[in-house]
């Protein structure tokens, strides 16, 4: 399968998810290409993949604001091309917040408006892939047996 993992990032946090989830996915046999949402347009983006893992941390206090990078993905989210394929969200959040990953409620919504399949209930993390290997590694496998 081809899959496309995009994601949005201020301090490095959901990039250490989706770096590991990446090198996971891929050593599964799977090729994968890791992107920033700050180097990707949002018009074709995911044509020629097979499935689609979307992570975005949230900022904003009295409401969910996605990472600046990706909402402005997320602006023009209608051009994508995630119609009929599969995705699924992850984020890193602090739980502190009233809207702890909230980034992943509002992406998932928006997808299934789009008509995407979503594979598996979002992943939310608190901090970077470090503090939570088992916890992501075993999301990573429920994505790969979902493919
Ligand atoms: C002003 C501000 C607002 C935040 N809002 C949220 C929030 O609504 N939900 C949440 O889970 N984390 C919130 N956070 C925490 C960050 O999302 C968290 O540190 C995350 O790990 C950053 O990930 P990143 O490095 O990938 O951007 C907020 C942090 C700040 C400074």
């Amino acid at each position: 399968m081809k899959v496309l993992i995009v994601y949005g990032s201020e301090t490095g946090n959901t990039e250490s998810l989706a770096e590991a989830l990446g090198e996971q996915i891929s050593a599964a046999g799977h090729t994968v290409k890791v992107l920033n949402a700050a180097d990707a347009s949002a018009e074709g983006l995911c044509t020629g993949y097979d499935a689609v893992l979307f992570g975005c941390s949230a900022w904003g206090t009295d409401e969910v604001e996605l990472q600046g990078d990706f909402n402005a993905l997320f602006e023009e989210f209608d051009s994508i091309d995630i119609k009929g394929k599969k995705a699924a969200c992850f984020a890193s959040g602090d739980s502190s917040f009233e809207h702890y990953c909230g980034a992943v409620d509002v992406i998932e919504d928006r997808l299934g408006s789009l008509g995407a399949t979503l594979m598996e209930e979002g992943l939310r993390v608190e901090g970077d892939y470090s503090g939570n290997k088992d916890d992501v590694d075993a999301w990573g496998q429920k994505i790969i047996a979902a493919l």
